[in-house]
């Protein structure tokens, strides 16, 4: 794969839009197919509109040159001379698989077939295809021109070589690449489960209200935005979907338990700011819930989500599902955290992590807070 590497994009949504930007401002010629036709002429038109806005800004003097290099192709047999195809359609195992083997049998045996699946087994979608070394996961975060972080995942029939190739072409999309181990959720999509699910725990147990945690997280802990906040953004359809899956792909391990209060959300069809309500209300005149800001107890919130946030990243670790420089790049380039997790754990110190995860898990004597080996083994030390 070179910069002469033709690219293929496989749904032209949200992320498949974002991931043909992308590799056309990089220098590709990029055919973009989407099942839906209308969907198609949404993303030219869209495309077309962001490309002149970047123009404008004086972003991106030859935006008019970019647009030349895509072809929107309502077959798939426009891939043909693909050299790189990024499948990004619909969340369902059985269609991507059996989009992966009608697109094998087009494009020629050099061409690479990747995912940008969030939760889906890599290893499941390439047993699809004859030449199941060559599937990959490819992992954008969204919007994708934006966000840096693209985690390769390779699944357990790629042929390693290939590893190599697709870090340095990332890296010449001027976007920073991690490898992870093909695991639910692969980095950010497990490390950062906590930041969700801790938050939504102290709320429900009624220790402090939403707007207090997001205080703490944001004022006391740095991040950009606290976590009810974080969720009402992505949508409850998405986040808690995402929970759901990554438990249920770890065998229902209690640390990635999904909430009844987050689940009712979604049932009643609160997703979030863009249905004008979720844990907030976003509807005009809404009065908006104003934290409490007692620091003592909100230092505690911060380092009970941050205790557990560290766990998973030392977890993670632990299990080789990532470098630590990987996990850490991972959590602040795809999700903006203030600071990787394990340079965290090294400036709080592992022993003051694990006084805490010790604590929680003797308090509620439940799985959900037991610690890590690794944190225990790097307190000890
Ligand atoms: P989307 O719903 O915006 O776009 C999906 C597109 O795929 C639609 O235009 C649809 O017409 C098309 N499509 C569906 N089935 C197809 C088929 N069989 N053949 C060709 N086109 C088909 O979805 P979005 O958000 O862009 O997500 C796409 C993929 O990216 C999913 O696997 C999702 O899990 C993943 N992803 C999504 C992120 C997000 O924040 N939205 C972030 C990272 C990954």
């Amino acid at each position: 794969m070179n910069s002469d590497t033709i690219v293929g994009i496989i749904g032209s949504g949200a992320m498949g839009a974002g991931i043909a930007q992308v590799a056309a401002v990089a220098g590709h010629k990029v055919v973009v197919y989407d099942a839906n036709a209308a969907a198609l002429d949404k993303a030219k038109a869209g495309l077309g509109a962001t490309l002149a806005k970047l123009r404008e800004k004086g972003k991106l003097a030859n935006a008019e040159e970019v647009m030349q290099r895509f072809t929107f192709a309502e077959s798939v047999s426009a891939f043909a001379a693909c050299g790189l195809i990024i499948e990004a359609i619909v969340e369902r195992l059985e269609i991507k698989k059996s989009v992966f083997a009608e697109v094998e049998k087009i494009v020629g045996e050099e061409c690479v077939l990747a995912s940008n699946t969030s939760s889906l087994s890599i290893t499941s979608i390439a047993a699809a295809c004859n030449s199941a070394s060559r599937v990959m996961g490819l992992h954008f975060f969204n919007p994708a021109p934006l966000m840096a972080l693209v985690e390769i995942i390779p699944a357990v029939q790629t042929d390693e070589a290939l590893i190599p190739a697709t870090k340095a072409l990332m890296e010449s999309w001027g976007k920073v690449p991690v490898i992870a181990k093909d695991t639910p959720g692969f980095i950010v999509n497990r490390v950062a489960r906590p930041f969700y699910s801790e938050a939504i725990r102290i709320y429900e147990e009624g220790i402090a209200d939403m707007a207090t945690i997001d205080w703490a997280m944001t004022e006391l802990g740095g991040f950009r935005m606290g976590p009810f906040t974080l969720m009402d953004y992505i949508g409850h359809d998405v986040n808690y979907v995402v929970t759901e899956t990554v438990f249920q792909s770890f065998f229902y391990d209690p640390r990635y338990k999904p909430s009844f209060s987050q689940k009712r959300l979604l049932e009643a069809g609160w997703l979030g700011r863009k249905s004008g309500r979720g844990f907030y209300n976003y509807s005009e005149g809404a009065a908006q819930p104003g934290p409490t800001k007692d620091e003592k107890p909100g230092h505690e919130i911060k380092e009970r989500i941050l205790a557990m946030l560290i766990n998973e990243a030392a977890e993670a670790l632990h299990l080789n599902v990532a470098s630590a420089r990987d996990l850490d790049l991972a959590m602040t380039k795809g999700v903006n955290y203030p600071k990787g997790l394990l340079q965290w754990c090294d400036e709080w110190g592992a022993d003051k992590c694990l006084a805490k995860l010790d604590a929680l898990y003797n308090d509620y004597h439940e799985d959900r807070y037991r610690a890590s080996i690794w944190l225990r083994r790097k307190a000890s030390k």
